[in-house]
């Protein structure tokens, strides 16, 4: 799908050089190129209706969080990109601040959730939020009923040395997941006892995926016992009968606001501005439980997916996306992740 949609604005690309006429602007505002941060299935579905409702051609790409930041960096001279759509907020954020993205707007804010708007204004109008999810793990039931332990509650848990290359979680470069992961224990545990947790984790882990949701996978097949992810990425695989449990960590946990920006030099401008819109109504928000994601949509009037997790029963830190989305302090986490965690030996 990745290869078939880069070739897909390949071709858009090819047909743009060939003709002098498909320079000018009407001809451009055919089309749409749009970096999409969830689930292929979801940025399928939005792609789609869009192109059904306003016969605008989208050329999507799936990417983690991390890699569209990056992306977003190395092509802003010549911005590729349209909008950017989905995804944690934090990096959303940090693009916001190195002006890689713009202000917008949208008339669709009066109808949106306050979490929605305080992306908003921490990103200085240049992200919105769209959907809101909590951070967790899933366990496999069969394999730690195999490994004689208790049901894992706690982060504390994920230490057993019974757990040893057995538990699962992306890279915090590449995730947005992985990285909502570093900055919650941070906040709940404080820095040190922090990173004293990930290195000692790092002990259990036997693979730094590159996208968030697939250690969830990975543990409803029992390729791996446990997996860090938001918690409806493992409630996809609880409801159709997986032998995973999701968990709300006992000691509280972190949340993101999946967030959506407009690409700072976007070719397709007024496209990009339609989808943003767009993507903030009811129906739009609508599509995201048929196609098997479970985030909390941040228009009121949306409908939630039955199989949302309840975050309002679980203990959450009050996290500091501000602080966390900030360039410095994600550029200086990252770096000590990499040379204090990644880099041991296991
Ligand atoms: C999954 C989740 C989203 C999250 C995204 C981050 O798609 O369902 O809620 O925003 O992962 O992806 P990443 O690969 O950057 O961790």
């Amino acid at each position: 799908m990745k290869t078939q949609s880069w070739l897909a604005a390949g071709v858009f690309a090819a047909v743009a050089a060939a003709s002098p006429l498909a320079t000018s602007p009407a001809k451009a505002q055919g089309a749409l190129v749009m970096y999409c941060g969830v689930q292929e299935e979801w940025c399928r579905a939005m792609s789609t209706a869009f192109e059904k409702e306003t016969g605008i051609k989208v050329a999507m790409t799936r990417k983690s969080a991390g890699e569209i930041y990056a992306q977003l960096k190395a092509e802003s001279a010549n911005p590729r990109g349209d909008i950017w759509w989905g995804g944690t907020g934090d990096p959303h954020l940090q693009a916001a601040e190195e002006g890689l993205t713009q202000e917008y707007e949208s008339p669709a804010n009066k109808d949106l959730n306050d979490w929605a708007i305080s992306q908003w204004k921490a990103a200085k109008q240049r992200s919105i939020g769209i959907y809101a999810g909590a951070l967790g793990f899933g366990f496999n039931t069969q394999q730690i009923k195999s490994k004689g332990m208790a049901e894992p509650k706690c982060w504390a848990d994920l230490l057993d040395p019974k757990l040893k290359d057995d538990v699962q979680v992306a890279d915090p470069n590449s995730s947005g997941t992985a990285y909502n992961l570093l900055a919650t224990v941070v906040q709940l545990m404080g820095e040190d006892k922090a990173f004293a947790y990930l290195k000692a984790l790092h002990k259990n882990i036997n693979q730094y995926t590159k996208s968030g949701a697939a250690p969830a996978k990975a543990t409803s097949l029992g390729e791996t016992a446990v997996g860090i992810v938001f918690i409806h990425d493992a409630v996809v695989f609880a409801v159709q009968g997986d032998p995973i449990k999701p968990v709300a960590p006992c000691e509280g946990t972190g949340y993101e606001i999946g967030s959506m920006s407009i690409v700072k030099g976007a070719r397709n401008l007024d496209n990009a501005k339609k989808f943003y819109d767009w993507a903030l109504t009811p129906a739009a928000q609508g599509l995201a439980g048929p196609a098997k994601s479970y985030q909390v949509p941040s228009n009121k009037n949306a409908p939630v997916p039955p199989q949302s997790p309840k975050m309002s029963e679980m203990k959450l830190i009050d996290y500091d996306f501000v602080k966390y989305g900030s360039s410095a302090e994600r550029t200086r986490l990252l770096a000590k992740w990499d040379r204090e965690v990644k880099a041991l030996p296991k």
